[in-house]
């Protein structure tokens, strides 16, 4: 069966106080929205379409790549209403699956789950066994525990209220009967709304079995209305990935301070410590270890590397066995090759160091061709930036680069090369000689130091 899904997106979320619609807030760093969509995209759905709402033009325009259709809701009467905007673009021998943009951790296995109740004669309704039910609807079976229709609360007697069960929102069912049942919906109850839940009943009377599932966790079908949801869903995700990531045998010091914003492959014996936060894709490779309040984002790791604690790494490759930081900075476009060694207070951007190279303090790196075996001492500057323009400086197989030194590009400097300590190199430096640009050291015998005023 084809199957298309609609997203009810059209909620503005007061409650998060925010100029964000509540959609597009993010949870591990992509928005709620995207959550539900891509789970749509893992179940193979022909079509696609987000209900938005008034002032919901960010959500359409966010969705600008995605291969959805966005339908407008121009007023928000109520759920039933909302799925009719889609009604237009639905045909009919699909199934439709309805989703809510603010619930987005449902699974594809709950939801293929929910999609197998659907046939020609049955629907499939996704309901949830909640110790307190308050606020939801309620799904009201007779004595032989069949379906017969869901009740909201403010329409619900004392009696209905007390029942547990109650419906997530999520729903599969034919297209052509949603249309038929969508087309009879009235707003004569309690919120004047157009109830999405009153098809329960019209199916019951066209004999169409309502049959249920379950989602494997409540936090699955959980939506989210305020900060305060969004921050306990996005703790929930992320003990749920750092539990994949031990299973696969990551160590993670504490499952709890660990958070994933995308996606990683991990290698054998990866080590984690406290703190970190890996966004984007990464990779890590075999005995990769992570020390304590490091970020990386889009980056490869090679096996063996140590990256110590406080290191930021942005969109930067590297081999086997580098050492990094404590306190190093890796900016994009950097390609470190096997065994380079990057120490405190050193930054690079764009740059590509040889294997085995050394810059253990204090540097800035930018825009540069380093070999093999190069030293860069304390406190090297390469001038990368003359104020409009950047320029590349290259630094030969094992060159030796005195402390405090500063190298203006556009500068070679050659193959096994000595530089100075404290020289500002500004001509190309030729391989295998001492360069250096440096005063001559005096002493002055006579001078005496200035006394305090008395
Ligand atoms: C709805 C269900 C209720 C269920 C609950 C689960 C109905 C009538 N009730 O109640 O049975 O237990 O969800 O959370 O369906 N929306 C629109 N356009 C509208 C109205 C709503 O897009 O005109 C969207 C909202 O943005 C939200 C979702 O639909 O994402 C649910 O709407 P909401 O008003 O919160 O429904 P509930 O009253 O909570
Ligand atoms: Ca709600």
């Amino acid at each position: 069966m084809d199957l298309s899904v609609v997203i009810l997106a059209a909620g503005q979320g007061s409650r998060m106080r925010s100029k964000l619609p509540k959609v597009l807030h993010k949870l591990a760093h992509k928005p709620l929205l995207t959550h539900v969509i891509d789970v749509a995209e893992q179940l193979s759905a022909q079509d696609i379409h987000v209900v938005y709402g008034h002032g919901g033009e960010a959500v359409r325009d966010a969705l600008a790549d995605r291969n959805v259709s966005c339908v407008k809701q121009e007023e928000q009467l109520g759920t039933g209403h909302a799925v009719a905007q889609a009604v237009p673009n639905l045909v009919d021998d699909h199934v439709v699956l309805v989703l809510y943009g603010d619930v987005p951790l449902t699974t594809k296995e709950t939801l293929q789950q929910l999609l197998e109740k659907v046939s020609g004669t049955s629907m499939g309704l996704l309901t949830a066994a909640l110790p307190n039910p308050h606020g939801y609807g309620r799904i009201v079976r007779n004595s032989e525990q069949v379906v017969q229709c869901i009740t909201e609360e403010k329409d619900a007697t004392e009696a209905i209220r007390k029942i547990t069960e109650v419906n997530t929102g999520i729903l599969a069912v034919s297209g052509r009967k949603l249309k038929e049942w969508l087309g009879r919906l009235k707003n004569n109850n309690a919120q004047g709304e157009y109830y999405l839940t009153d098809i329960i009943a019209m199916a019951v009377s066209d004999g169409i079995e309502v049959k249920t599932s379950q989602a494997s966790a409540v936090e699955e079908v959980e939506g989210i209305n305020n900060r305060s949801q969004l921050a306990r869903i996005e703790r929930y995700y992320q003990r749920q990935q750092a539990e994949q990531l031990m299973t696969a045998g990551v160590t993670l010091k504490d499952p709890a301070r660990f958070d994933l914003r995308g996606s990683v492959k991990t290698g054998t014996d990866v080590v984690i410590d406290i703190n970190v936060i890996l966004e984007g894709d990464v990779v890590l490779g075999n005995d990769v270890e992570i020390g304590a309040n490091c970020v990386i984002t889009n980056a490869t790791i090679g096996d063996g590397s140590i990256i110590l604690p406080n290191s930021v790494i942005e969109n930067a490759v590297m081999g086997q066995e580098c050492t990094i930081g404590p306190f190093a900075r890796i900016r994009p476009e950097t390609n470190l090759a096997a065994k380079v060694k990057i120490g405190n207070f050193v930054e690079i951007k764009k740059a590509e160091v040889g294997e085995g190279s050394k810059i253990s303090h204090l540097s800035y790196v930018g825009d540069s061709i380093i070999g093999k075996d190069v030293n860069i001492g304390a406190g090297t500057i390469t001038c990368n930036y003359d104020g409009a323009n950047k320029h590349i400086t290259e630094i030969g197989d094992g060159a030796f680069i005195g402390s405090d030194s500063q190298l203006v590009a556009p500068v070679k400097i050659g193959a096994g090369a000595t530089i100075g300590a404290g020289s500002t190199i500004t001509n190309d430096a030729p391989a295998g000689a001492l360069t250096l640009t440096r005063t001559k050291q005096r002493s002055i015998e006579s001078w005496t130091r200035p006394q305090k005023k008395k």
